[in-house]
C-alpha cells in the first residue's frame, strides 16, 4: 500500500509537465482524484485494513491526496495562462486594467487653458479668480465704466432682479448684480486683496446677452492679465505679448498693437497676430485681445497712488484662441459634448 502511494505520486508528478490544455489536464486529474481514480481507490481499501494499520495508513493517504491536489493546481495555473497568452499573442499581466476601455480626451477649452497658465507661469503671472456673479461696482464702476456706458445697457448685460442680495460680494450697499460680462473685475478684486508689484491672469467664465451664433455664446470664457509695477511702459507689455505668441503660435508669429478705447485703460489697443501657419488664417492680421496701460483711474478707485504705480492689461477670449490655434470655426462646437468634436482633442 505504501509502494502504490509512492507510485502515485510519481506518475503524477511524470505525467504533469506533458499536459497542454485543459481536457488533457481533467482526464488525468481523473485518473488520480477520479471515482474510479487511483487515490481514491486506494482511500477506499483503508477499510478493508486491520485495525491497527488503518490510522497509519489513513494519515498517510490524506498526506498523498495534499500533495497531489497541490501539484494539480500548479499545473491548472500554468495552462490557464499559457492558454490566454496563445489567445492574445503574448505574455500577459492579468493585474493591469483591461486595455480596451474608452480613454476620456481632455476639453480643448480646458486645454487652452492649461497652456495659458504655463506660459504666464514662467514668467512669474500667479492665477486669481473672482466671482461670476458680480455686483456693479467691480464689473463697471472701479473700472471707469460710467453709468451710460453702452456694454452697461440692459441688452448686453445679465442682471440680476432688482432686491437680489449677494451681502458677501457687494462692497456698497443697494448695489445691482450682474453675471460678470468680462474677467476684468478680478482686476480690481486683486488690486484690493494684494499689494503690487504683482502679476496676474485671471481665466474664467463670462456671460453676454448675445443670441448664440458661431461666433458668440452667451456664456464663454476670458483670460485677463494685469500687471502692476513702477515705471511700465507699453514696451513691457508688447514684450510680454511678443512672449505670450510666440509660446502659444510658434516663433514666426508677428504681432501688433492698434489704438483702441477701453474705459479702464489709457492708451488702449488691439491686438492683431499675423502668422504662415495658421492653416486658413495664415498670413492675415487677425484680431485676438485687448489691452493697454492701467487707466489711473483705477488706482484711485482702489486707493492705490496713481503716481506710484503703473500697469499694463489684457484681456482675451479663450474660445477664440482656440479655434485659431485648433482651427475650429463653431464656437458651439465647445459646448455640445459631440464626442465626434471632443475627440480630436
Ligand atoms: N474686458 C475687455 C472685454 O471684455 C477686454 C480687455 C480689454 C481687458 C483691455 C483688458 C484690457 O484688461 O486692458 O472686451
Amino acid at each position: 500500500m505504501e509502494e502504490d502511494l509512492k507510485t502515485i505520486v510519481l506518475q503524477a508528478e511524470k505525467g504533469i509537465s506533458d499536459l497542454h490544455s485543459l481536457p488533457e489536464f481533467e482526464s488525468f486529474k481523473a485518473k488520480f482524484l477520479g471515482s474510479n481514480g487511483a487515490l481514491t481507490q486506494a482511500a477506499k481499501s483503508i477499510g478493508k485494513l486491520s485495525a491497527e494499520e488503518r490510522p497509519r495508513v489513513g494519515k498517510l493517504v490524506n498526506e498523498v491526496k495534499i500533495q497531489i491536489e497541490s501539484i494539480f493546481a500548479k499545473a491548472l495555473t500554468r495552462i490557464e495562462e499559457a492558454e490566454l497568452a496563445k489567445k492574445i499573442g503574448s505574455e500577459v499581466d492579468p493585474t493591469l486594467p483591461s486595455p480596451d476601455g474608452q480613454k476620456g480626451v481632455i476639453h480643448p477649452l480646458t486645454q487652452i487653458r492649461r497652456e495659458l497658465d504655463d506660459i504666464f507661469r514662467k514668467i512669474g503671472f500667479t492665477v486669481a479668480e473672482g466671482p461670476e456673479i458680480e455686483s456693479e461696482w467691480y464689473c463697471f464702476d472701479a473700472l471707469n465704466t460710467p453709468d451710460y456706458h453702452p456694454a452697461r445697457d440692459e441688452q448686453d448685460t445679465l442682471y440680476f432682479p432688482k432686491g437680489s442680495d449677494f451681502a458677501n460680494i457687494s462692497r456698497k450697499s443697494n448695489e445691482r448684480y450682474v453675471l460678470r460680462t468680462h474677467t476684468s473685475s478680478v482686476q480690481i478684486r486683486t488690486l484690493l486683496q494684494e499689494k503690487p508689484p504683482l502679476r496676474i491672469i485671471a481665466p474664467g467664465r463670462a456671460f453676454r446677452r448675445d443670441a448664440v451664433d458661431a461666433t458668440h455664446s452667451a456664456s464663454f470664457h476670458q483670460i485677463e492679465g494685469l500687471y502692476v509695477d513702477k515705471n511700465v511702459t507699453v514696451k513691457d507689455l508688447k514684450s510680454v505679448l511678443d512672449y505670450f505668441s510666440a509660446q502659444l503660435f510658434g516663433n514666426n508669429v508677428k504681432v501688433r498693437l492698434r489704438p483702441s478705447f477701453f474705459p479702464f485703460t489709457e492708451p488702449s489697443f488691439e491686438v492683431d497676430l499675423y502668422s504662415p501657419n495658421l492653416g486658413k488664417l495664415s498670413n492675415k492680421w487677425i484680431e485676438i485681445m485687448g489691452c493697454g496701460i492701467v487707466d489711473p483711474e483705477i488706482f484711485k478707485a482702489v486707493d492705490l497712488d496713481p503716481e506710484i504705480w503703473t500697469g499694463f492689461a489684457f484681456g482675451m477670449g479663450m474660445e477664440r484662441l482656440a479655434m485659431i490655434r485648433y482651427g475650429i470655426d463653431d464656437i458651439r462646437y465647445f459646448y455640445n459634448n459631440d464626442l465626434r468634436f471632443l475627440k480630436q482633442f
